[in-house]
């Protein structure tokens, strides 16, 4: 059996969050200066899927490897290193406590990967592919450790990726140990609790970041005086109001403090030096488009927010679908694809908006995404490994 090829397959979910991850306090480990709070989103419109395969029979010369989307994929990097040796050293200690266990830790590993969506900026693809590779090698290696365990693991590929082991509402908790472990995620609650969460992705650019994340959090951790009360504060405020309003299904709430976090991180942005911008007037006019369809409806009904990138995350209730999506796709139909005939049939443009903030959302938005809260990984049956190690033709 020394040609067997050992397989696992598992999806793994988008998650955005609103309360930000913005600042490390150990870069190696992925510690962050301030816990965070996310949405995880709908696999049937985000997902990774990864399929981690391991074999004596592969050449220990090419080593452990990873091909996403088809291409060749740089896993030299001290993150994806550390995920695969936290995974290997525990499947070390189960083959030593029973040594009738196959010795899959000595076997190089071959990993696929795609994802459903266009790996672009600011869709936190980075979150979701280290989610699904680390759920991927535990079931390979049949660890027993729980998602919150796993959770340890994918904080160190990204931080955000943490967030995407449970379906939900997720929080990861900062912790103060200084090796990290006491800096996992853990699930606020389900997504069953508050099923009818809905986000409306308006997608303004697919070309890559600026400034990547951990740069970006780093000059600001060195530059800004504002990020001092951000984490001491504000994330502090920002994360109990939420807990609060997720437990009562209390969407102004959710959607205050959803707008104000977001406006927060970015204002520590400008404030880093020299300024960091990750919105753009695309961006500012979705917030401005958001506001009018509030002030509209007489009620908070739609929450915008940001990450490292201008795209715009809106999140609204199912019941709101008329007013939030039926007022941007009034605005944007006829333009960018992405919409989804069962959601938008039959919506009527009750609310119209500022011409001048129609005018840049219509040239500025390049497609959208409708999407929901949704599920954690999950088992796979598809395989992106063929039973004789190769990669599966698709
Ligand atoms: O996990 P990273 O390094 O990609 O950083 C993510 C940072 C934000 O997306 C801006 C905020 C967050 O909490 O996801």
């Amino acid at each position: 059996m020394a040609d067997k090829v050992y397989r696992a397959s598992t999806t793994a979910p988008v998650n955005i969050a609103v309360v930000k991850y913005w600042g490390k306090r150990d870069s190696k480990l992925n510690l962050p200066t301030n816990s965070s709070l996310s949405v995880t989103l709908s696999q049937a419109d985000l997902r990774t899927l990864t399929t981690a395969s391991c074999s004596a029979s592969y050449p220990a010369s090419q080593g452990d490897s990873l091909l996403l989307n088809g291409e060749p994929s740089d896993i030299a990097g001290a993150r994806t290193q550390a995920c695969f040796r936290e995974l290997r050293t525990r499947r070390e200690a189960l083959e030593a406590a029973d040594p009738s266990l196959p010795q899959l830790s000595t076997m190089p590993l071959r990993l696929v990967s795609e994802n459903n969506f266009p790996t672009a900026a600011g869709l936190a693809s980075s979150a979701a592919g280290f989610a699904a590779l680390v759920r991927a090698i535990a079931n390979l290696y049949e660890l027993p450790a729980s998602p919150s365990e796993l959770s340890l693991i994918a904080r160190q590929g990204s931080g955000s990726a943490c967030r995407s082991l449970f379906g939900g509402y997720v929080a990861w908790r900062m912790g103060d140990a200084a090796d990290g472990s006491d800096s996992m995620a853990d699930q606020v609650a389900e997504a069953s609790h508050w099923p009818d969460m809905r986000a409306l992705i308006l997608v303004v650019s697919a070309a890559k970041k600026g400034v990547s994340s951990t740069s970006g959090m780093q000059q600001t951790v060195a530059t800004s005086g504002l990020f001092q009360e951000r984490i001491a504060k504000v994330v502090p405020q920002n994360m109990a109001a939420m807990e609060k309003a997720i437990a009562e299904r209390d969407f102004a709430s959710f959607a205050e403090v959803t707008m104000r976090d977001s406006n927060s991180f970015h204002a520590t942005c400008a404030d880093t030096y020299p300024p960091i911008f990750y919105m753009n007037d695309v961006s500012r006019a979705a917030i401005r488009a958001v506001e009018q369809i509030n002030a509209a409806a007489g009620r908070t009904v739609a929450a915008y927010t940001f990450d490292a990138g201008p795209n715009a995350v809106i999140y609204y209730l199912e019941k709101d679908t008329e007013a939030v999506v039926g007022t941007l796709y009034h605005v944007l139909g006829g333009e960018v694809g992405g919409w989804k005939s069962t959601v938008v049939q039959g919506l009527k443009p009750s609310i119209s908006l500022d011409e001048g903030v129609a005018g840049i959302l219509k040239a500025g938005v390049s497609r959208v995404i409708l999407t929901g809260v949704g599920e954690g990984p999950l088992k796979s049956e598809e395989y992106l490994v063929a039973q004789d190690g190769s990669p599966a033709k698709r």
